[in-house]
């Protein structure tokens, strides 16, 4: 497939996270509607991606950040996978997941933890942190009312979801 020069600066800078076992396993679960909470995350990352390229923000801590900002792992229907409210926990489970998979700038951190405000979570502290919490409401927007649905960019990226055992 030929891809744009966005899309293959977007891949280099993402490579590593792309190609690891705990963001292909977010193709498991369902986020908002039929789209799985991986095709949620590649379309908050690389919507983000474009953005801050053009506003000369720091790019890769946004797209770092929006790439993981939903990286809960579990089902969100399931109440005994998390402990409280799915809207305050899965912040806090995605920031310490993607802790574990790699070296979290404090920015980076605070735009995974931040990304739901003002429903919950920690206050933006970056102007990239405002950006994935805004990029992120309005690509939730766009799935939930079904006018687009972003496996076609996962497809088009060459990123494989992980299957369970
Ligand atoms: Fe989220
Ligand atoms: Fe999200």
């Amino acid at each position: 497939m030929n891809l744009t020069q966005r899309e293959r600066e977007f891949i280099a800078l993402t490579k590593e996270l792309l190609e690891s076992e705990p963001v292909r396993m977010m193709g498991r679960w369902k986020h908002h509607g039929p789209v799985t909470t991986l095709d949620h995350s590649l379309f908050v990352a690389f919507s983000t991606y474009r953005i801050a390229r053009l506003l000369r923000l720091d790019v890769r801590a946004a797209v770092r950040g929006a790439l993981l900002h939903d990286l809960y792992l579990y089902d969100s229907k399931d109440k005994s996978a998390h402990p409280g409210n799915q809207c305050f926990d899965h912040p806090r489970f995605a920031a310490r997941n993607a802790a574990k998979l790699t070296d979290l700038s404090t920015k980076e951190k605070n735009i995974i933890l931040s990304h739901m405000w003002p429903l919950g979570g920690a206050l933006p502290r970056s102007v990239e942190a405002w950006l994935v919490d805004l990029v992120d409401t309005l690509c939730a927007g766009l799935e939930m009312a079904r006018i687009y649905h972003p496996s076609v960019l996962r497809e088009r990226l060459g990123v494989q979801p992980l299957a369970a055992v």
